[in-house]
Parts: structure tokens; sequence; C-alpha cells
């Protein structure tokens, strides 16, 4: 039950709604829509878990330092594979999000989060811990699947089955939802770190050349694909030679990105592959008319619906502007908090 003095504290604070990436965060503020999108960066000073006290310590303008900073000074990214990998940082930049965010308000904000399907107890603990230390008065927690079905205005509440895989920075998700809930779900730590790593380890083999995870991820986006494309592509890399350590620049072609992106993308396959082989038939059965929708940033790579497609002999549809796809969920959320209140999970209902 709500307390009525957390109304009274409703009354004037906003409810804020966070999908804490490991990519990116993104803010949603009752009322108000998706407010914040930046990424989930913060600059340190090295040795110390201190953030740099000036206008570039977290996201966008942290971002640009990853691998660049000098010597006192250290971009960290602290979520990984979609959960806290470094507590203190992620603590320090969910604070700064809620500020920049959440204005001025003295009253504490009560923030749902959302979580991946497969995190553990321990992983959620630490969720709710770091959010209610940088200024949560409460924290309320949604699968990422179920905000992503929400997000792109699938019918969840209906008992018919529909299947979202939602491909991240550091997990992919897959899920079977009906009647609201998860009935079948998968989460795989490949997701569109993996792909920048599948780069790197390429071009280093192949062409004896060591790339940053930056550039990595500037060649998936540029020329990346999963399914051969109509015109392809050749863009011009640089790196450190492995032999002589100097610098030096390349062509890479996206045929051989592709090559490259093979063992992610057989990975996410694979998960929608024992996902639903473990679906119960009946549901088996809706999903050959509603098909999978993709969500998540790492769905912009070209082709992998059709890969998808080809593979698993379902239709496939990329949902529109899918990097916001949970945030949008979440901020649908936002607005029926008061009723939602008692299915959402909280410290409480562990
Ligand atoms: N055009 C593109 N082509 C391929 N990949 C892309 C493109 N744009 C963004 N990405 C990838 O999408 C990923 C980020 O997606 P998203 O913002 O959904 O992740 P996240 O929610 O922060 O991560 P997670 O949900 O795993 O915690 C990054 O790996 C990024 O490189
Ligand atoms: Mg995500």
């Amino acid at each position: 039950m709500r307390s009525p003095i957390d109304w009274l504290l409703g009354k004037f604070s906003a409810d804020v709604g966070m999908d804490l990436g490991t990519a990116s965060t993104l803010v949603a503020v009752r009322g108000a829509g998706i407010v914040l999108d930046e990424p989930s960066v913060v600059a340190v000073k090295r040795g110390t878990n201190r953030v740099l006290m000036n206008g570039t310590a977290v996201g966008e303008s942290a971002k640009k330092m990853l691998g660049k900073a000098p010597g006192s000074i250290m971009a960290i990214r602290p979520m990984k594979n979609g959960v806290i990998a470094d507590f203190e940082i992620t603590e320090a930049m969910i604070r700064y999000f809620l500020r920049k965010a959440h204005g001025g308000s003295w009253i504490r904000p009560r923030v749902l989060m959302s979580i991946p399907s497969g995190i553990t107890a321990v992983e959620k603990r630490a969720v709710i811990n770091c959010a209610e230390r940088a200024g949560a008065r409460r924290v309320f927690l949604i699968k990422e699947p179920l905000a992503a079905g929400l997000g792109v205005n699938l019918p969840i509440n209906e008992p018919r089955g529909h299947l979202i895989v939602d491909v991240g920075g550091g997990t992919t998700e897959v899920a079977v939802l009906s009647l609201a809930s998860l009935v079948q779900k998968t989460s795989i730590r490949v997701a569109g770190d993996e792909m920048d790593q599948a780069i790197i380890q390429f071009v280093r083999k192949k062409y004896n050349l060591l790339i940053g995870e930056q550039t990595a991820e500037r060649i998936k986006i540029e020329i990346g694909s999963a399914y051969p494309i109509a015109q392809e592509y050749e863009m011009e890399i640089r790196g450190r030679d492995l032999k002589d350590h100097l610098p030096r620049r390349t062509n890479i072609t996206s045929t051989e990105i592709r090559e490259a992106l093979q063992p992610p993308v057989r990975a996410i396959i694979q998960a929608i592959r024992t996902t639903l082989e473990q679906t119960p038939p009946e549901i088996s059965a809706d999903l050959v008319d509603t098909g999978i929708t993709l969500t998540g940033g790492g769905v912009l790579l070209r082709g992998i619906d059709e890969i998808i497609a080809e593979e698993i002999k379902l239709p496939v549809s990329v949902a529109a502007d899918p990097r916001t796809a949970v945030a949008r969920g979440i901020n649908e959320i936002l607005d029926q908090l008061d009723l939602l209140h008692e299915i959402l999970e909280t410290a409480e209902s562990e």
C-alpha cells in the first residue's frame, strides 16, 4: 500500500523512469516523456573513483574521451552485460542523470528502472541499492522485454504470444510475452559490444592491426551487415601495427566485416531457436502470425532482420526507433505507476 506520506510527496515530485543500459541510458519523466538519452560513460580521475567536476564528466562528452583520455583521466563504462560492473561509478552516473532530468526538486523521486530478464538476485539488489544511494526515494523494477513490448505497442496484455528480441550493447534478451508476463526467456551476454570485439579480433588477425573499441563500433555502424547487401562498401581504417607498433591505415570491405560478425549473429539466432524450442505449442502457434519484433540499438545492424527471418522462418519486423523502445515502455508505465506498482518488483518483493 502506498502510505499517505508517499502520496503527499508524490504531489510535489515527478516520477522518473530509467533504462540504464550498457551502452546508453535514457531517462523519462512522468508527463514530459523521454528527456535524456546519453552514453553510459563517466570520466573519473585515474586511481580514484572521483567523477571529474566539470561539464565533461558524464554522457556524450565523456564518451569522446574513451580510449583517448590523458594519463590523469579515465573514461569508464560502469555497466557491463546489462548489469552494474562498477557500483560507485554507476551510482555517480545515476545521480548525475537524475539531477539533470529531475531538476532541482528537493524531494527524492520514485524511480522505475528496467532490468535484464536474466539478472541474478544479487545483481538486482545492486540496481536497487545503487539507485537509492543516487537519490531515489523508492525503486521499482520492470523486466526489459516487457518494457520493450509495451514501448512498441504490442498488445502484451492479451492471451496471445509475441516474441521480442532486444539486442542492446551488452545483452540480447529473447522473450515470449503473453498476458503481460514472460512465458519463456533467454538472455545472452552477446550483443553490440561483442560485435565490436569480433571486428577488433578480425582486423587484428587478418591485417595485424590493432584498433580501438570506438573505431570498431564506427566500422560496424558504417559498413557492418548480417546479410548480403545490394551494394557492398569499402572503408579506410586506422590503428596501430602489431609488428612495428606504428600508426597505419588499411582498407576493409563490408564482406569482410560480415564474416567477422558471423559468430555474434549466430549466437543471437541460436538464442532465438532455444527460446522457441521451449515455448508451449499453443503459444508457438500464435507466433506463426505475430512473428518476431526486434528492438534495441543492435538491431540497426543492416540485414539482421533478413538473416533471422531466413533462419527462423517467421515474419520479422524491426521496431520503429528500436533504441528507445524500452524507455518508451517505461514512460507508459510511469503514467500508471500508482495503479501498477503492485505488479512491479521492489526491494520488499524479493
Ligand atoms: N546503426 C547501427 N548499426 C549497428 N549497431 C548499432 C547501430 N547503432 C547503434 N548500434 C549499437 O547498438 C548498441 C547499443 O544499443 P542500446 O542502446 O539498445 O544498448 P543498451 O540498452 O545500452 O544495452 P543493454 O540493453 O545491453 O544494457 C551498441 O552496441 C551500438 O554500437
Ligand atoms: Mg537496453
